[in-house]
């Protein structure tokens, strides 16, 4: 369709998608038999088949299981440059991909091993492809802050490979407050911050309240619910922060594509973007987002090109580098 085709063409940026999230199954089953991991499915189809959430909780539980495949430099090699291989042929020229080294070191797989494989990635997928990528360490907010700032400290002897830190996995009950101390060594060691504030988890709003007043974050991941504040929409609109919506992924979690909350925040000047999150498992990748918002959502074009164009604006860059994409 013409639409599709433009959305296609568009140069893009992604702003929030999970590295982990982007584990297609044929790798997974690649990888098991090569690592000599047992999986529960005997076929990629099957395995597909299985997947079956509903919410955050059901997918993460399938996301971090899925992750037993993932041990050696090489894995996170192949798995970081399939997914910029993929975003490319999409057209994305430029990526601030997360990845969860706690889920790693915590099965026994360093640190280094991660960080190594998917920056040889980033490297080889720069020169060859021509897709700019800057990495985002997430902790898991499940995990202690202990844990976090271990994880926190274990990335400074490659703070050079990392733009800015996050947090992700499960909400309920671990709020930003948990990781103050954590952000605030991280800010000072000259990373950017961002967290999730997923969409109508437990006591989402006073997440984000807490982003904007004790973190002091640079962008906000989903975000949705802060337009249930019209101080809140303000304070984000003035200090110019990006959101980083993930609609198909919000189909999942809430069984709400999030299109008119979307067109809201254009409308309120918010800087809302469009990303996949965890495409391998939600099965759409950014364009695939464009798309179902334009057709099922019933975003016009110009509001699509809006929100791809905000992710250069809100994108981690300098201004030479963005000057270059707009
Ligand atoms: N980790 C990977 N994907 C996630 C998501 N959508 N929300 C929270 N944590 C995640
Ligand atoms: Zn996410």
């Amino acid at each position: 369709t013409p639409a599709q085709e433009l959305i296609a063409k568009l140069p893009k940026a992604e702003l929030h998608v999970h590295l982990e999230g982007t584990l297609e199954p044929e790798l997974s089953f690649a990888l098991a038999q090569r690592n000599g991991v047992a999986l529960d499915y005997d076929t990629p189809e099957a395995l597909v088949a299985a997947y079956d959430f509903h919410d955050l909780p059901s997918f993460l539980a399938i996301y971090y299981s899925a992750m037993r495949v993932l041990l050696t430099e090489q894995d996170f090699y192949e798995l970081s440059y399939a997914y910029l291989k993929k975003a490319r042929e999409q057209n994305v020229l430029y990526c601030e991909p997360f990845f969860d080294p706690q889920a790693h070191t915590s099965r026994g797989v360093s640190f280094e091993t991660v960080i190594t494989g998917i920056r040889l990635a980033q490297k080889q997928a720069a020169a060859e492809l021509g897709i700019e990528s800057q990495l985002i360490l997430c902790f898991l907010r499940d995990m202690s802050a202990e844990s976090a700032m271990e994880a926190l400290e274990q990335s400074l002897p490659y703070k050079d490979w990392i733009v800015g830190v996050g947090l992700d996995s499960d909400e309920k009950g671990n709020p930003p407050s948990k990781f103050a101390e954590v952000f605030k060594r991280a800010r000072a060691e000259g990373y950017r911050l961002t967290m999730h504030c997923d969409v109508n988890q437990e006591n989402t709003l006073g997440h984000i309240r807490q982003c904007l007043d004790e973190i002091g974050v640079d962008r906000i991941d989903h975000g949705i619910n802060s337009l249930e504040d019209p101080a809140i929409c303000a304070d984000i609109v003035q200090r110019g922060l990006g959101l980083t919506v993930c609609p198909v992924s919000n189909r999942f979690v809430v069984q709400d594509l999030t299109a008119t909350h979307i067109r809201r925040m254009l409308e309120l000047g918010m800087r809302a973007t469009i990303n996949s999150d965890d495409p391998a498992y939600f099965r759409a990748y950014v364009n695939e987002n464009l798309l179902a918002l334009h057709e099922e959502g019933g975003l016009s074009l110009d509001e699509i090109t809006q929100l791809v164009r905000n992710a250069f604006v809100v994108a981690w860059i300098d201004d030479a580098q963005r000057a270059r994409y707009l």
